[in-house]
């Protein structure tokens, strides 16, 4: 099938790289003229294990190609995916939608013939019924069917994720549309994904739904966690506990820093700004948001505590500052929140991060990026666990940190207590 991607970020990239494996004609359109110069020579804009040899292989044989001319892709195609971003409005908690609706705008002066346009970004619901009237103004509705798509990947598991989906969900009541997007995910079907065909408006809000309860689980763990630390029971025995029983399940259920990426801060407050839009109150997910706001102004006391109130002049070193692991991405992670309040007080910081050195520190003073873990905590007085890649699992402290006294604040409970008990290592973890 000719499908063109609309976006080429972390969606649009990885999914238009995975439906070019499976077979499909695929063009990638970024307004952005230096994204599409780099990618045109292999050079991949985000870090997502497995993305640079999918892009490099599929562009190579031509079933994936790269553009900045929007009109022509469409033209080209027969099956349109939105995947540009819906970030926070600047004054509010609604989704921005701007980019969306502009393109939904350029779309429309290109449909010569029947062509299905789907919104994989994550869009509120009624965005669906909006394009469609934006389309709809130019172009007759024999020749376009605005479906929604909703995209379920995670970073760092994106390229898995997209081929093994637990469902594909499909939001619309267009029987030729439905027929024609069963068979563009009949290879992930048939390796066990559940195919999903609803109302749009529900695909839409099924999205938002799931990223909620995702992020109100870890939230639920993360608070559970603060009464641990005061009762001497370690909130992995209870994350174990809880999630063995099916109907609850261990994962998102570990306690850490807030949560943060690209998706659920902006869907939460998404969410809960349409309920109010519609008079509802979804009393449970504002709240979760207020936690989580509150989470890493708690993790920093924690720091202050642990350091007895003496933070100027400490070296502190951070392990990882992007939101979670094998990702780049910094978009609301807690190290940007933590990081410069620690400067604030005083402190020095050095970080590592195996995605490389981040624009958002470069700017602040007393701020150092390390090339590798070992040169990162040598000098320091706390180490700081902030984000749980692999690299960070195996580190030997009593060798490499050169300072006869440090501290280790492992965020993600990688380590063992009882473990850095013998080593004599005054280790602090979360929850415990
Ligand atoms: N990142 C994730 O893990 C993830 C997962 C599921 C869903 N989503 C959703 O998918 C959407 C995209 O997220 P993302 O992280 O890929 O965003 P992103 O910021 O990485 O990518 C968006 C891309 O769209 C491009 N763009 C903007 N306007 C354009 C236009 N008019 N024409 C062509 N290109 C244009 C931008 O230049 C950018 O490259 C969001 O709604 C997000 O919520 C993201």
């Amino acid at each position: 099938m000719k499908l063109c991607m609309i976006g080429t970020g972390y969606v649009g990239l990885v999914s238009g790289a995975c439906f070019s494996d499976l077979g499909n004609d695929v063009i990638c359109v970024d307004s952005d003229l230096k994204k599409v110069a780099d990618l045109k020579k292999g050079i991949i804009p985000i870090y997502e294990p497995g993305l640079d040899e999918l892009v490099v292989k599929n562009y190579n044989n031509k079933r994936l190609k790269f553009s900045t001319n929007l009109a022509d892709s469409i033209l080209k195609s027969d099956i349109i995916f939105i995947c540009v971003g819906t970030p926070t409005k600047k004054n509010g908690n609604g989704a921005d939608l701007s980019q969306i609706y502009n393109v939904a705008k350029e779309i429309r002066s290109s449909i010569t013939k029947f062509k299905i346009i789907i919104t994989k970004s994550t869009v509120p619901v009624t965005t669906g019924d909006e394009i469609e009237k934006i389309i709809s103004h130019k172009v007759s509705k024999k020749l376009f069917s605005v479906v929604s798509n909703p995209e379920f990947l995670r970073e760092g598991e994106a390229i898995r994720d997209f081929i093994y989906p637990d469902r594909v969900v499909i939001g619309t009541k267009d029987s030729r549309s439905n027929k024609i997007l069963k068979n563009l995910y009949s290879p992930l079907i048939s390796k066990g994904a559940k195919y999903v065909n609803i109302s749009r408006r529900a695909a839409e809000l099924i999205k938002y739904a799931s990223n909620a309860f995702l992020a109100t689980k870890i939230t639920f763990i993360n608070e559970l966690a603060n009464l641990c630390e005061k009762i001497d029971v370690n909130i992995e025995d209870i994350s174990i506990g809880m999630g063995l029983d099916k109907r609850i399940g261990g994962r998102y259920l570990r306690a850490g820093p807030a949560y943060g990426g690209s998706c659920f801060p902006k869907d939460t407050k998404a969410i809960t700004a349409t309920a109010d839009k519609f008079k509802t109150n979804l009393s449970v997910i504002k709240s979760v948001i207020k936690s989580n706001e509150n989470r890493s102004l708690l993790l920093l006391k924690r720091v202050f505590e642990i350091l007895n109130g003496k933070v100027k002049n400490k070296k502190i070193c951070f392990l990882g500052v992007t939101f979670k692991a094998n990702t780049d991405d910094m978009r609301d992670s807690s190290s940007l929140f933590m990081i410069p309040s620690l400067i604030k007080k005083g402190a020095k910081i050095n970080y590592f991060d195996p995605t490389g050195e981040k624009n958002n520190f470069k700017k602040l003073k007393n701020v150092n990026y390390s090339v590798d873990i070992k040169s990162a905590i040598k000098d320091s007085d706390l180490i700081i666990i902030h984000t749980e890649w692999n690299d960070f699992k195996s580190i030997n402290f009593k060798k490499d940190v050169k300072k006869k006294k440090f501290i280790i604040f492992d965020m993600r409970n990688i380590y063992s207590s009882n473990k850095m008990k013998e080593l004599k290592i005054k280790y602090f973890s979360v929850g415990s």
